[in-house]
């Protein structure tokens, strides 16, 4: 994390991430997800959850966004912000996390959920608390990196 984002920076991305989570393909669960990972410059990508009718099929929102982040180009996010309908804040699945985890080594972290009544609920966090000790390879030496 080269920086911590300011509070606006992080609101604009909960609206983007509430906006794509409207999006989501979810017609077995029912439970709708946005995630969006901010970049250094401000800018933004977004992934909703797609499920698929062979549920192992399913891709979680943060997993989509990673992709729409790597298809464009792009590296090195800061945040990842997670959106919900829910009464508690839903945190990052455990291959989101292993995923998030491909691109940063560490990420600032908040997942909002907000009820139709407008209640919210949020929780911030960091990707270096959800996932301590993440596996990494080297493509070099075929093994762990050392240090
Ligand atoms: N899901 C996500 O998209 N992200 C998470 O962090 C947790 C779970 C999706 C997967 C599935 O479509 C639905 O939520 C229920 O598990």
């Amino acid at each position: 994390m080269s920086r911590a984002l300011s509070r606006a920076e992080l609101e604009d991305a909960v609206a983007r991430a509430f906006a794509v989570r409207e999006r989501a393909h979810a017609p077995y669960s029912g439970f709708r997800v946005g995630a969006v990972l901010v970049m250094p410059d401000g800018s933004t990508h977004a992934g909703c959850n797609v499920e698929i009718a062979s549920y192992g099929g399913t891709v979680c929102a943060e997993r989509n966004a990673v992709a729409a982040m790597i298809a464009s180009g792009a590296r090195g996010p800061l945040a990842c912000v997670i959106a919900t309908q829910d009464a508690r804040p839903t945190m990052p699945c455990g291959i989101c996390r292993q995923a998030l985890f491909e691109v940063a080594d560490d990420l600032q972290v908040l997942t909002v959920a907000e009820l139709p009544s407008g209640v919210r609920a949020e929780q911030a966090t960091t990707l270096a608390e959800l996932l301590p000790f993440g596996f990494k390879f080297d493509p070099v030496t075929k093994g762990q990196p050392s240090g």
